[in-house]
């Protein structure tokens, strides 16, 4: 008898514009905090990058928000980073701290970074030993996050999996380093298994560029993109998608056996 039967529920939330996604996915996290700080003393999430989350993170910050999040139980991890410095226009860090960080009073040892300025491989290694270290007492020995964002590429890319990436195939690391070709760049990545293992993943989607790769993910059978593989084993997946990548997608709420 399989231990976790899984459940998956999905929904489809389409959004006006990227500010009534920020706010959706702002209220999400709210909730979210509430419930897990409740429960278990602390709430971890992980982070995405990219230019779609920075409005969410900046309504974090507001008063509005911020007042009712209890940041010294929030503790902030990252579902992926770019290979240099944290200073670097590039870095995922840079952009939530600008956005989030340098606006909020967060325990600095509530921030866990992946260390993108260090030689991919070893980066990796370090990340894997701070989420060992964090998530002890995982029952699948898998850390759980309690809310995991991703965003989606256009090449149906999602955190740094990339289609045709040795990475989706790893079963046994938490973090991979990760060469992209055609970036000809370095990045650093959580890995299947892991974003997987949260208890809710929300996508925030945003833009005409993205409607196509929509289409393609929501058709009944659709291509093997890395964001296609995104099954919550024993949690629950939203999408947040505005109208413009939505196209005529419309909202739901589907349960998946
Ligand atoms: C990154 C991300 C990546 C991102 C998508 C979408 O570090 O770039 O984690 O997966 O979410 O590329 O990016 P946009 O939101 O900028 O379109």
């Amino acid at each position: 008898m399989a231990l976790f039967s899984p459940v998956t529920e999905r929904e489809i939330i389409i959004c006006r514009d990227v500010a009534e996604l920020s706010r959706k996915a702002a209220e999400q996290f709210v909730a979210l905090a509430r419930q897990a700080i409740a429960a278990r003393g602390r709430f971890a999430v992980a982070l995405s990058g990219g230019s779609t989350p920075k409005a969410l993170y900046s309504l974090l910050a507001t008063a509005a928000f911020s007042a009712q999040l209890d940041w010294r139980h929030i503790h902030l991890f990252f579902g992926d980073e770019r290979c240099v410095a944290p200073d670097h226009a590039e870095s995922n860090y840079r952009m939530v701290k600008e956005a989030l960080l340098s606006k909020i009073h967060i325990p600095s040892g509530n921030v866990h970074r992946m260390a993108g300025e260090l030689e991919p491989l070893a980066a990796a290694v370090v990340y894997e030993r701070e989420l060992k270290q964090f998530f002890l007492q995982s029952e699948t020995n898998l850390p759980r996050f309690d809310l995991l964002l991703l965003g989606l590429g256009e090449d149906g890319h999602t955190a740094s999996l990339f289609p045709g990436s040795s990475a989706l195939h790893e079963t046994k690391r938490l973090v991979a380093p990760i060469y992209v070709e055609k970036l000809a760049a370095h990045r650093l990545t959580l890995t299947l298994p892991v974003i997987n293992n949260a208890a809710q993943i929300s996508f925030l989607i945003a833009g005409k560029s993205k409607a196509a790769i929509v289409k393609e993910i929501f058709a009944p059978a659709p291509p093997d993109y890395p964001a296609a593989r995104i099954q919550p084993a024993r949690g629950q997946l939203t999408w947040f998608i505005t109208q413009d990548a939505a196209g005529d997608l419309g909202d739901s709420q589907t349960t998946l056996e």
